[in-house]
């Protein structure tokens, strides 16, 4: 079969859905790629690297479209024109927003194509590899803080200079998805102070492992179970709300910079970043609004225009982002295609088996054989593992009463332990030379001691810890070197295995510390 790809027709579109890396992994799927010429111009892919890669280059979208089984691109269908393109049997595969496109939903039904809309891939994990709504929502989320700063007036990091104080800018991120932690990624890589705040409370985690501070709400709300909604947010309570924008009224005149990327999907945009905000901030900074397209998360944006307040602050409501970086974003989403191919070609031999028993492949249809099938029935794996059921809880009583119990049971086996403890020394006291005897409990004792301490040594010290063992290894070999000349056979093979054993324990030390060390190196 043949899969094709047509120029984006909508004006400002820089981004491609085949590449000619992306064509060679599809070619390997057993199908021919067929392109319409300059198709990769605006992601600076040219007609001759195609070529290069195999792809057959065909001058018009007519022919492409006439010529293609499978049409792959990024954009929803542009206009008449392109619907009319589409025949029975097709396979059409692009972002489609169907809850807010019913019109082509219906003009897809009765052409008879199989559409695959690539915006409703569902996120579970095995799917991870098709999300072009993240691969997009990355990049927006990186390409915001760059806007940001070719917008602001001051470096982001701190600095001390000879020509005097520089402070770190400090960025706020709203809705810490996947374009908010890319944003917190860039934001703190280039060295700014971040505070990032989202309504799901088990972002916090990620949140700080980024080196972002979460920004905690004085207020107690039943936990969002993720799980329950696909892994996207529920609408909050209008208390919980409340308590949200004034948490955001008393951080506006302190921070520099404000990204925002909250929305919960099928919804406009929640409005967080209200116009006495942008009035509290300071002249020259600057809002992001990633969520413009849905009517912004600011009460100020203007779609795809950067506008500037009275008070000097500008806000960017840009929906191109990802086209702003058309080579990067054109590499991930065509990989995303080349990735759902794959799961449509489960022989590998360029023919399409459209398996609606498929949750990925089922969520994403959207037109099937002459039928709407959107919305799909929810997927059979959730997106994120539902909580385990807690214990129910117990009454003070009942917690003393049971802390008690495993108290008694585990201080009797220590006195059973102790007992038997005892009675082995005695029988080998009974039987060995009084100066073994010295030495032999010296060394018990230490076993004992070293075991309890190494024990309660939490995890993130044990590389530390790795380097005194390796001190005491040192001291071992060394120990044991003394006595490896010998005369008697005992001594000697015990001193033998000694240097052994703490030799494998030094150069061990050594390799896993480098690799830990190669873990906080840059490339
Ligand atoms: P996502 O669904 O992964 O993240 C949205 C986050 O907002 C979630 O973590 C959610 O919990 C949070 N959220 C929802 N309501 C909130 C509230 N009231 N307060 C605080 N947080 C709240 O979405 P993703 O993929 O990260 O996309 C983020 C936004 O970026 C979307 O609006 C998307 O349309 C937009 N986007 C914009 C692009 C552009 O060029 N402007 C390109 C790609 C995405």
């Amino acid at each position: 079969m043949k899969i094709g790809t047509p120029k984006e027709s909508f004006a400002g579109e820089n981004r491609v859905a085949m590449t000619p890396a992306s064509a060679l992994a599809l070619q390997k799927l057993g199908y021919e790629c067929v392109i319409q010429s300059g198709a990769g111009m605006g992601a600076r892919f040219s007609d001759q690297e195609y070529k290069d890669a195999g792809v057959e280059v065909v001058k018009t979208a007519a022919a492409l479209w006439k010529a293609a089984d499978i049409v792959a691109k990024v954009r929803p269908l542009e206009g008449a024109t392109e619907e009319k393109r589409v025949r029975k049997g097709q396979t059409v595969i692009s972002f489609f927003y169907p809850a807010q496109n019913e019109a082509q939903l219906k003009l897809m039904k009765s052409a008879g194509a199989n559409y695959i809309a690539m915006d409703m891939v569902p996120r579970i994990s095995r799917a991870q590899k098709m999300d072009a709504l993240s691969s997009m929502a990355n990049i927006a989320g990186y390409r915001a803080v760059i806007e940001a700063s070719n917008n602001f007036g001051r470096f982001f990091t701190g600095q001390i200079t000879a020509a005097g104080k520089v402070p770190p800018a400090k960025v706020l991120i709203v809705g810490a998805g996947v374009a908010g932690l890319a944003a917190i990624g860039a934001a703190t890589s280039l060295g700014a102070i971040t505070l990032a705040f989202d309504v799901r409370p088990e972002v916090a985690e990620q949140i700080e492992s980024m080196g972002a501070e979460f920004v905690y709400l004085d207020f107690a709300e039943e936990a969002q179970d993720g799980a329950a909604t696909g892994g996207y947010a529920a609408v909050s309570s209008p208390e919980f709300r409340e308590a949200q924008l004034a948490k955001f009224r008393e951080l506006a005149p302190e921070v520099d910079i404000v990204i925002t990327t909250a929305l919960i999907p099928g919804r406009d945009a929640p409005k967080l970043w209200l116009k006495d905000m942008v009035e509290a901030m300071k002249p020259g900074s600057v809002v992001i609004d990633l969520a413009a397209e849905r009517g912004g998360n600011c009460d100020l944006t203007v779609m795809d225009e950067k506008i500037e307040t009275k008070n000097g602050v500008t806000i960017v409501g840009y929906t191109d982002f990802p086209s702003r970086m058309a080579t990067q974003s054109s590499t991930l989403y065509a990989n995303n295609i080349r990735h759902m191919m794959d799961d449509l070609t489960p022989e590998k031999d360029g023919v399409v088996v459209h398996n609606m028993e498929d949750d990925v492949i089922r969520g994403a249809t959207v037109t099937f054989e002459g039928d709407v099938t959107f919305p799909p029935p929810p997927p059979k794996v959730q997106a994120i593992a539902a909580k385990k059921p807690t214990a129910p809880e117990l009454t003070p009583e009942e917690k003393s009463a049971l802390e008690a119990a495993a108290m008694k049971k585990s201080g009797m086996q220590q006195t059973l332990m102790l007992i038997a403890g005892g009675a082995v020394m005695l029988l080998i006291g009974a039987y060995a030379p009084a100066s073994f005897m010295q030495h032999f409990i010296v060394f018990v004792l230490s076993v004992f001691i070293g075991f309890q301490v190494i024990w309660n040594v939490s995890h993130a010290l044990h590389t530390p810890l790795m380097a005194i063992t390796n001190a005491i290894s040192g001291i071992i070999i060394l120990g044991a070197l003394l006595q490896i000349g010998s005369d008697n056979k005992l001594v000697l093979i015990l001193a033998a295995i000694s240097v052994l054993i703490a030799t494998i324990n030094v150069v061990g030390g050594f390799m896993v510390t480098r690799r830990m060390l190669q873990m906080f190196q840059k490339s």
